[in-house]
Formats: C-alpha cells, sequence, structure tokens
C-alpha cells in the first residue's frame, strides 16, 4: 500500500464522514460512522477523513473510535487554523496506525473579510498553524478554502508557505462548485509550475457540485497532476454534495485508456457501500445516479432490450459486476419488444410457441400501457387469461 504517489497511481480520500455529514440532515450516529469507517477502509480507500474532532464531544469520539479501528486507511480530521482544533483533531486521530491532519483557512478575498486578516496576517497565520501540525504528525494536509477564487499570486504564496512549513499535501478546494474542467487543470498545472518545492508533495483536488461538474473538475485536476481525490459516497456532501467516489473511481476504471491512472479501490464493494450510506444518512440515491442508481444498469425499451440480449456491450460501458451488482435489469415496461418478452418467460419457465408468444405480446403492450413496469406475477396472469399457462 502506497500513500505517496508521484506517477500514474492516484490516492482516493473519502469524506462521507466529514463533508458528507456536513449536508443538513445526513447526521450518522457513532456505530454508523465506525461501521462505514469499517467498509471503506475494505474496499480500498487509501484515506478516511472521519470527522471534526472539535466540532462536538460526539465528533471527537467518532473519529477517536475510527482511528482505533482503522486497518489499512489513513485517518484524518479537520481542524481550524487554530492550535485548540489542531491539538484536539491529534488527540483523536493519533490512535491510528496513520494519522492525519488536515487543517485549512478560507483565502479567497470573501474569506479574507470575514476573518478579518490582512494578506500578510493570515500568511503568518498558515506559517504556524501548519508548524503547530508538523510537529504533531509528518502527514500534514493543508487547504485553502475557497482556492479557486483566490487571487493566482497570493494563492501560490500561501501554498509555497504550508509546504515550507511542513504540509505534506495541498488540497486545493473549489468550496462552492464554481469551476469548470479547463480552469481546475489551469490551477494544479500553475502551482507545479510556479511554486517552489511543488514538486515534491502531493496536490488534491475536492470538489462540489453546484454546477454538477465536480466529477469532472476532479479528473481534469489529476490529468494536470494532481494525485489525490476527495470524494464521498453517492456525492453526499454540502449543498449539491461533493464529487462522488464511485463516479471518479468507475470512470479512471473504465475510461484507463484516455486516463492511465490507477487507484487501490475494490469497485466490487461500490453498491455495497452505497447503499448503506443511502441508509444511514437518510439519503435516498436518485433512480439515474450515475454507477450507484436503481437505473444505472436498467433497460426497459426494445431497442435496447434487445441489443442487450445479443450483446451486452452495445448498451453498457461497464460490467454491473464490477460494481457489485448479481447483472442487468431488463424490467418489462410498454417500451419494451418481443425480444425481451420472451427472454424473460424462458427464465421465468415458460417456453411458449411463436403463437402463443403473439397473443401474449398483445395482452402485455395493453397491461404496459397501464401500468409503469409489468413484474412476473403480472406476466403469470397474462399467461393464464390467453391458456399459455394454467
Ligand atoms: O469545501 C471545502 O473547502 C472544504 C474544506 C474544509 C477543505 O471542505
Ligand atoms: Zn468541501
Amino acid at each position: 500500500m502506497t500513500q505517496t504517489s508521484k506517477q500514474d497511481h492516484v490516492l482516493i480520500f473519502d469524506t462521507t464522514l466529514r463533508d458528507g455529514e456536513q449536508s443538513p440532515g445526513a447526521t450518522m450516529s457513532h456505530n454508523e460512522k465506525v461501521e462505514i469507517a469499517g467498509l471503506l477502509d475494505e474496499m480500498g480507500v487509501d484515506i478516511i477523513e472521519a470527522g471534526f474532532p472539535i466540532a462536538s464531544e460526539g465528533d471527537f469520539e467518532a473519529v477517536r473510535d475510527i482511528a482505533l479501528n482503522a486497518k489499512n486507511s489513513v485517518i484524518c480530521g479537520l481542524a481550524r487554523a487554530s492550535t485548540n482544533d489542531i491539538d484536539r483533531c491529534w488527540e483523536a486521530v493519533k490512535h491510528a496506525p496513520r494519522g492525519r491532519i488536515h487543517t485549512f483557512i478560507g483565502t479567497s478575498p470573501l474569506h479574507r473579510d470575514i476573518t478579518a486578516l490582512t494578506m500578510d496576517e493570515m500568511a503568518n497565520k498558515i506559517h504556524d498553524t501548519v508548524t503547530h501540525a508538523r510537529n504533531l504528525t509528518d502527514d500534514v494536509q493543508w487547504s485553502p478554502m475557497d482556492a479557486i477564487r483566490t487571487e493566482h499570486d497570493y494563492l501560490c504564496r500561501v501554498v509555497e508557505i504550508a509546504i515550507k512549513a511542513g504540509a505534506t499535501t495541498i488540497n486545493i478546494p473549489d468550496t462552492v462548485g464554481y469551476t469548470i474542467p479547463r480552469e481546475s487543470s489551469d490551477i494544479i498545472k500553475m502551482l507545479l509550475q510556479r511554486v517552489p518545492g511543488a514538486d515534491e508533495i502531493i496536490f488534491a483536488t475536492h470538489c462540489h457540485n453546484d454546477l454538477g461538474m465536480a466529477t469532472a473538475n476532479a479528473l481534469a485536476a489529476v490529468e494536470a497532476g494532481a494525485r489525490q481525490i476527495e470524494c464521498t459516497i453517492n456525492g453526499l456532501g454540502e449543498r449539491a454534495g461533493n464529487t462522488a467516489l464511485e463516479e471518479v473511481v468507475m470512470a479512471l476504471k473504465v475510461r484507463n485508456d484516455v486516463m492511465p491512472y490507477s487507484t487501490r479501490i475494490d469497485t466490487t464493494k461500490i453498491m455495497n457501500i452505497s447503499r448503506r450510506v443511502s441508509q444511514v444518512s437518510g439519503f435516498p440515491v436518485q433512480y439515474n445516479k450515475a454507477i450507484v442508481g436503481k437505473n444505472a444498469f436498467a433497460h426497459e425499451s426494445g431497442i435496447h432490450q434487445d441489443g442487450m440480449l445479443k450483446n451486452k456491450e452495445t448498451f453498457e460501458i461497464m460490467r454491473p459486476q464490477d460494481v457489485g451488482l448479481a447483472g442487468t435489469s431488463l424490467p418489462l415496461g410498454k417500451h419494451s419488444g418481443r425480444a425481451a418478452l420472451r427472454a424473460k418467460l424462458d427464465e421465468m419457465g415458460f417456453a411458449l410457441a411463436d403463437n402463443q408468444l403473439k397473443d401474449v405480446f398483445v395482452r402485455f403492450k395493453d397491461l404496459a400501457d397501464r401500468k409503469k413496469e409489468v413484474f412476473d406475477d403480472d406476466l403469470i396472469a397474462l399467461l393464464r387469461d390467453s391458456g399459455a399457462a394454467e
């Protein structure tokens, strides 16, 4: 297992339990968080951001217990740019075989206004807090929150300060989901070119989905040189959510021909953890969600079902088994054709003669016009009505 990666390996940093839980209404219990962390560890997530230890006693205990149970993943906690936050964070993550402190401060003009710090004052604070974290552990991540809306010269300046103070990972957050792929890529390229020491550390990309571009922006950053993607299961997260883990991981797997980067994720565990996160967070997964939606591997129309029955690659770019599903589903509805009906009846053990199938198909279309989906029991009733079954 590797935690540092400079070539073609991309580290997966999951923040379902921190940024994901910040989604209004997604609060998880202590035991649920420990369970989800175990699943993330098992599936090969490199770094688990387990919470924000200073936020509450409950958050502290959850991060500490996740750290105590960690096997392969690095356990990370979030801390503001304050020594109290950083100390509390270390108290929780130090129990892991490998613990990380992730400290951040908003660097854009809007955030500097809120904190009432001048550029120089903020630069000093970054130096002091990263140095403090680095005195506790050699695994320190630093984020300039709202990096995308921070002046480029100032961004380069503070990134350089954080690297000199000992940060080993620099995360570039698109906090408000404002960027586009070209810009996401240009910022990473600029930092790699302009900041001394940039080639010694890992750049991370942390995208939000306000304009629906989180996955594209994260992948663009990787193509420019970022080697850590921050993401959540089902894209859970503040407002419109974060980059979805399942989307970036499957995109890197399916399009490895044009994005030759590997991850450690066992993709066959994706469906299970997606369902579990949906249950414990209370956030349903939309039917047409990429990779994990109920319809992601379902085909109803006649042309598609016929194609799928002949060659699955006609309408599927990845195997459902690769994300942990038993197989493709061909639900029967008004758009379905005769080939899918025959395949379904065969599967149910009814081998019909052509003239019988013709009759049942007419009855099926009539029913499908009145009903969203035709189930096995409906088909048995149709077969009985037509005399094709007892
Ligand atoms: O979106 C963001 O900027 C964050 C930071 C705390 C990294 O979540
Ligand atoms: Zn975030």
